[in-house]
């Protein structure tokens, strides 16, 4: 039986990962910053991403455990795995240059925009000037969000009569012009070489409402979505399993929010994804 070590154990992309290993038969082991009770799973506390231990420490967990693959869910922890060579098993991560580009919003912006991909209207604070410069640049309302971030937090939208706070913000922030229609977290697997695989998934309900978390997703058979993300992952070079967030404008045009280089929380919804992993990976087991 072989043994998956998955990061972010007690997060939701790490507990939905590990429920349908353990349903497939994996010998699961987990990591988490917090303890963590989870049935039939050891799971072990470890540092922080950015705690100079954490590497030491997961690395000696991976040899201890003798763990065959490691799929790491934590956003904070991939631009520092991506940099590790020799490491004592399998991992599930792409490579450093573009595990950096998805990494950082603003960068990822960049990338895909020369690439001619699709992508919401943007700029930094900095770049911002007046009220209607703004509406002219990317419009009005608009989103601010940390260009290093996950979870949704922080994400703000911003109405004309409020362009004081937006001003105030600094570089650590993008500005996008917002995109008012469906909302879809394709699970994407790109292989090295070979077809990829794309599931559009299309959230139905966000935890905020207008904007958030998907709090439920649906299958639906959207093959612009579909295409926008392979060609959105190409562009920034990135490989295996992924999470990409996608929205339409109020014309239908998909465009590419962000690209998370890992598992998301809807991953149960995509087995297909984790199928190629394993395949991959010459652990596909049954
Ligand atoms: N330009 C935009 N237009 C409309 N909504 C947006 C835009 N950017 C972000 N959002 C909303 O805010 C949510 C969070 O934004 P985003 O996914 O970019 O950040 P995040 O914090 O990395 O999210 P997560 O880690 O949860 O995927 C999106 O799922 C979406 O609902
Ligand atoms: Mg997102």
């Amino acid at each position: 039986m072989a043994t998956i070590l998955v990061t972010g154990i007690g997060g939701p992309a790490g507990q939905s990962l590990a429920r349908q290993l353990i349903e497939r038969g994996y010998c699961v082991v987990g990591t988490d910053m917090r303890p963590v009770e989870m049935p039939g799973v050891i799971v072990h506390c470890v540092p922080a991403a950015c705690d100079p231990a954490f590497v030491a420490t997961l690395r000696a967990l991976t040899l201890e455990s003798g763990a065959d693959l490691v799929i790491p869910t934590v956003s904070e922890e991939l631009p520092i795995l991506a940099r590790e060579q020799n490491w004592p098993a399998l991992l599930a991560l792409a490579s450093y240059e573009s595990v950096w580009l998805a990494n950082d919003k603003w960068l990822t912006w960049q990338r895909l925009s020369a690439c001619g991909i699709d992508v919401p209207r943007a700029m930094l604070p900095s770049h911002v000037q007046s009220a209607d410069h703004t509406a002219q640049t990317i419009g009005w309302p608009c989103i601010a969000k940390p260009r290093v971030s996950r979870g949704g937090r922080d994400v703000t939208l911003y109405q004309e009569p409020e362009f004081d706070e937006l001003r105030a913000l600094d570089d650590r922030f993008i500005l996008q012009e917002f995109i008012p229609g469906a909302e879809y977290a394709p699970n994407v697997y790109i292989r090295r070489t070979g077809s990829d695989i794309v599931v559009p998934l299309r959230k139905t309900a966000l935890k905020q409402g207008l904007i958030g978390n998907a709090v439920s997703v649906v299958y639906e058979d959207a093959p612009d979505v579909a295409a926008l993300a392979c060609a959105a992952a190409r562009a920034l070079g990135l490989s295996g399993a992924l999470d990409i967030d996608i929205r339409r404008r109020s014309d239908g045009t998909p465009v590419v929010l962000e690209i998370n280089a890992r598992f998301g929380a809807n991953s149960a919804y995509a087995p297909e994804v984790l199928s190629a992993l394993l395949e991959d990976s010459g652990l596909l087991q049954g």
